[in-house]
């Protein structure tokens, strides 16, 4: 058995944003390695059904914390009752504007959805793991953003949002963690997703790779393997932590 398929008994894994970029690989990497994987995005079918890869997705708006409520009682009745091993919580949005630019409903929306979509989905999952009592992982999406400031592409709400990830899953660590859930952050670089806006033109591009030591841009696999890390039970010990995974971007 691959070791980041979590346990052969424990193995179901929540993924928001699962329709697209990240999220998508997680839930894809996932499944292939033996996971039970049910999606949430904004984005899904009227009659939610398995898709080629196994993975069906609910619709879920995580903003709205009646839709993740309902989002999660589809996955308790697809699972008979049975909490999630794992949350990977990757739905979230970029937007670019300069902050004297920023209006506050852009700021809302962005912060909404990037920090206030985190805490609904991971307390949602939360309860049910409290619930059986055999614990779990719940992995946030932060970014570099929330520790470097970008002078090219100015972009205030969402560095703000991803900072305050990395601080609601710190506490998240110390709530949780004496009853067996871990809850830790992965900060990715520049991915290459439908998210990424860097591919304006080839002198753009070619400044954003200079500012990057791996000289590319990161692949949405790439993060999932890290994902994968963090539910499974490889990473039993990491609690409250961050993990860059940026092509050495942040260290320079
Ligand atoms: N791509 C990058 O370079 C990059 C870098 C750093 C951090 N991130 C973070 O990684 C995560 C995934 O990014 P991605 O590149 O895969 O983006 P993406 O745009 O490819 O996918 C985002 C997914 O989130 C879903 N979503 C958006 N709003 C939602 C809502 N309100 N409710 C439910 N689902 C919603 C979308 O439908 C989509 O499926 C995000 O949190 C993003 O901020 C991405």
């Amino acid at each position: 058995m691959n070791p980041l398929s979590g346990t052969r008994a424990e193995r179901r894994m929540v993924v928001t944003g699962s329709r697209s970029g990240i999220g998508r690989a997680t839930a894809t990497l996932a499944a292939s390695l033996g996971w039970t994987v049910i999606g949430l995005d904004l984005v899904a079918d009227d009659q939610p059904a398995p898709d080629g890869d196994g993975i069906i997705t609910f619709p879920c708006d995580i903003t709205d914390e009646l839709s993740v409520r309902r989002a999660f009682e589809q996955v308790d009745r697809a699972w008979g009752g049975q909490a999630p091993t794992a949350v990977v919580h990757c739905a979230g949005v970029y937007r670019f504007k300069a902050a004297i630019e920023t209006t506050a409903a852009e700021w809302d929306t962005v912060v909404d959805i990037n920090a206030r979509g985190s805490l609904l989905v991971a307390a949602a999952a939360a309860r049910r793991m409290l619930t059986t009592g055999d614990g779990g992982s719940v992995t946030l999406m932060s970014s570099i953003a929330a520790v470097r400031g970008d002078g090219g592409e100015p972009s205030a709400a969402y560095s703000a949002s991803k900072g305050a990830v990395v601080s609601l899953a710190r506490q998240l660590a110390v709530e949780w963690g004496p009853r067996g859930i871990r809850c830790n952050v992965v900060a990715p670089g520049v991915i290459d997703t439908p998210m990424t806006t860097v591919s304006g033109t080839p002198e753009i591009f070619d400044q954003v790779l200079q500012r990057i030591p791996a000289r590319r841009l990161g692949s949405a696999e790439e993060v999932a393997q890290v994902c994968l890390f963090l539910a499974s039970e490889q990473s039993s010990y990491v609690n409250g932590t961050v993990i860059a995974v940026d092509g050495g971007q942040s260290a320079s």
